[in-house]
């Protein structure tokens, strides 16, 4: 039992496989925190000594004493107007009045699975093994109940967090902050790592001390956005890659989003995660229930690649409802900056033609392709073939697609329309805006409202129409560009609040219904890259792509700040041309398909501008990637090994171990330069591994099978010959051989085996 409910003590416990999480009642049924940590067992409530801090106030029926505070005691999920001046959880007004919420306990229940949310994407339980914990409080002066939900995944380390509210009441409550998440964290000193960033600069971490008072991670863009991503990371000041205690916080929300982390007066930490409250309002009729976003919740004692390594595993198998979560997926050779808006039927095939040459699997027809759209200021909207580019509409251009062996997919931006378009001269209501002023313009484009039914129902029958009338196997779900002017035509005016929640819900929903329908197609999501990463896109989209930044050495740190909360499968990643189309760089055609190869791969260029050296180049690697590394990316544990200003390498080991791929990248390559030296991970200590291949620089080379102890490669490391020039790399594949006894004799001979391609590396 991974929850139990002790009555005489009136205590929660849920516990995973190294973690426990404690609530209990206090005598006036309030739900207290008690513990989330290393895995423990105890009554927690003797961590809390009755004190009377000046300025907290005392429960009425605690008055006397004066020792008991909601101000001074961790809250389970905190109320609002009670006397806890920490961050609130819950902020509503009643018809009658009534402002804020008490929450005392009234029932709970235990039950085998997970709970699901409605309309919501929300982890499932694919082993039959996970639990679900409700503990429902209410407060009858507003009319509320509030009933907490835990999704308890006993061998994953996770424990899933949603909330229900539910108008007891008999007049309207408006809800004006309903977060999914609190989480108080009593004791310690803590660290923030968020990730911040910009379009095509996505996922920098940033951390720090916590001061004082309130730090906020959020988005108010109606997306999760390139700014700031809702996952978060607290951890100890001494915790590093490999120890350290560390909560992980990833919000399942694509929509605006607010984590707000403060620091109290008795160095107390409140995390209150959920909906963006700014702009947000609900109203709740009688018998109505609203339901949160979820989120997941990790903790560890093992450091932030063992936190990593718990959403990486958790995400792909229980987050993600697509096929492909798991499984291969095609190399793909993206339109996009191969031929940008300028193609005609020919031009795409000659690509394809090219894309097929170099082993590629899937052709992918990028922006351009539909009603008049020439350029990126009109026909969003307008879904069907571009009449002079496409004449003959797709069909033609698909089936001469697929007889060079390729699939075909195609890019779309459902939820946007152009003001020069059919579809908005057909329905302006249908967008965003809000009437008596001009909405604010964002590449040329406006937001259909997706909160409306007839808006989702009109793009499922469009999109499912594409579908079902041609073979497309896989779709790119763009959205190039911000809500603003939120308000929806078909709501009434109280009810404005609503709209972009209501924004995200028919977007769910429109993707369940479509990822449900077409099963077989790979969905990849996109927010003019980055701009919508997030685990609710995740529950439905197996891969993203990253950033609209193709740039390798850019991508070095985009794609590692993704790594912590985010599984290498998930992360789009493109080999494309040099001059690097957004930075000017020139890099080498190996760093970028190594870079690219961190992730899921695929070419974003014209084949036909590489010259033929180039062209057996990426189809050496791209057969490569399909026999060895991609299992690595989709299965195997992603290791960050070092990343300076210098050098950039992080390590793949397949998920039994027997395949280690390193890859290291140089910045900035430094005159002089120190020892490049690294240290490889997760190994086991007393297997043999073999070098099997080096490569860098360019020059493919086997190895002479020199072999090392995991020991060896984990505790003494590498040293590889310095990497000099524009931007090098080196790229290191190892196999474990099973150990002979004389294997372990002679380790000290491996030590000194060196392997000869200065090139390319010396372990
Ligand atoms: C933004 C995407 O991120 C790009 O890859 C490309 O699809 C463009 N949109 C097309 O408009």
């Amino acid at each position: 039992m991974s929850i139990v409910f002790t009555p005489d003590t009136n205590l929660f416990t849920l516990t995973t496989a190294h973690t426990a999480c404690q609530m209990g009642l206090d005598p006036l049924g309030h739900l207290l925190h008690l513990y989330y940590g290393r895995r423990a067992a105890g009554d927690f409530r003797r961590l809390y000594l009755p004190r009377d801090c000046g300025f907290s106030p005392n429960p009425y029926e605690m008055r006397e004493g004066r020792g008991w505070s909601l101000d001074t005691l961790p809250q389970e999920y905190s109320g609002s107007n009670t006397g806890d001046y920490r961050l609130p959880s819950l902020e509503l007004t009643a018809e009658s009045g009534v402002c804020g919420a008490l929450l005392r306990y009234v029932r709970h229940e235990i039950r085998p699975g997970k709970y699901a949310l409605s309309g919501l994407p929300a982890a499932f339980d694919p082993d039959a093994a996970a639990e679900t914990l409700s503990v429902t409080l209410s407060d009858a002066a507003a009319g509320v109940e509030v009933e907490l939900l835990y999704g308890v995944y006993e061998a994953w380390d996770v424990i899933t967090r949603a909330v229900r509210i539910t108008n007891t009441g008999t007049g309207a409550v408006r809800l004006e902050k309903a977060a999914s998440l609190c989480l108080d964290i009593p004791f310690g000193a803590w660290e923030l790592i968020h990730f911040h960033g910009r379009h095509t600069m996505e996922m920098t971490p940033e951390r720090a001390p916590l001061l004082h008072g309130v730090q906020s991670v959020l988005s108010r863009r109606g997306a999760s956005s390139h700014q700031h991503n809702p996952f978060v990371i607290l951890c100890e000041p001494e915790a590093t890659e490999d120890a350290g205690e560390c909560y992980g916080i990833m919000p399942v929300y694509s929509g605006s989003h607010r984590t707000d982390i403060e620091l109290d007066q008795a160095g107390s930490v409140r995390v209150v995660s959920g909906i963006n409250a700014d702009g947000f309002s609900w109203t709740l009729a009688p018998g109505e229930v609203f339901v949160t976003p979820e989120v997941i919740l990790a903790f560890t004692a093992d450091g932030l690649t063992a936190l990593s390594h718990i959403f990486h595993r958790f995400i792909p198998c229980c987050l993600c409802r697509s096929r492909f979560a798991l499984s291969p997926r095609p190399v793909l050779l993206n339109s996009w900056e191969a031929a940008y808006f300028d193609f005609d039927e020919d031009r795409l095939v000659r690509i394809a033609e090219g894309a097929a040459a170099l082993g590629a699997e899937l052709f992918v027809l990028d922006d351009g392709w539909f009603g008049q759209r020439d350029d990126d200021t009109r026909a969003l909207g307008d879904w069907f073939p571009h009449p002079g580019k496409l004449p003959g509409g797709l069909s033609p251009l698909i089936r001469r697609v697929r007889e060079t062996g390729l699939l075909f997919g195609i890019w779309l931006e459902p939820e946007m329309v152009s003001e020069n378009s059919d579809l908005y001269r057909a329905h302006p209501d249908w967008a965003l805006r809000v009437p008596g002023r001009k909405p604010a313009m964002s590449r040329d484009q406006l937001v259909l409202d997706l909160s409306r039914p007839e808006v989702t129902d009109f793009l499922y029958n469009t999109i499912s129409g594409l579908l079902r009338s041609h073979p497309i196997a896989y779709v790119k779900w763009d959205m190039n560009r911000s809500l603003s002017d939120v308000y929806s035509a078909a709501l009434p005016p109280e009810r404005q609040g609503e709209t972009a929640h209501r924004y995200m819900l028919g977007l769910y929903g429109l993707l369940d219904r479509l990822t449900a329908a077409f099963p077989d197609v790979l969905f990849e999501g996109c927010a003019g890259g980055g701009g919508r990463f997030d685990a609710g896109m995740l529950a439905y989209f197996p891969q993203i792509w990253a950033s609209d930044n193709t740039d390798p050495i850019a991508r070095l740190g985009i794609q590692r700040g993704l790594s912590y909360g985010y599984p290498p499968s998930a992360v789009g990643a493109h080999v494309s041309s040099s001059p690097n189309h957004q930075t000017g760089r020139h890099t080498p055609l190996f760093t970028r398909a190594v870079t690219a190869m961190a992730g899921s791969f695929g070419c974003e260029l014209d084949p036909a501008a590489l010259t033929e050296a180039e062209r057996a180049e990426i189809r050496g690697l791209i057969a490569r990637y399909r026999d060895e590394i991609q299992p690595l990316v989709l299965t195997g544990r992603y290791y960050r090994l070092t990343d300076t200003a210098i050098y950039s390498a992080w390590q793949l080991v397949s998920e039994g171990g027997d395949a280690v791929l390193v890859t290291v990248v140089t910045r900035s390559p430094e005159s002089n330069p120190r020892p490049l030296h690294l240290r490889l991970k997760g190994l086991d200590p007393a297997a043999v591994y073999t070098l099997t291949r080096a490569d860098g620089g360019g020059a493919n080379a086997d190895a002479d099978a020199a072999a090392y102890t995991g020991a060896a490669l984990m505790y003494a490391g590498c040293t590889l010959p310095p990497l000099l020039g524009d931007y090098p790399c080196a790229r290191l594949y190892f196999r474990r051989k099973q150990p002979a006894a004389q294997d372990f004799d002679q380790e000290a001979d491996y030590e000194h085996k060196q392997y000869g391609n200065p090139s390319a590396g010396m372990p």
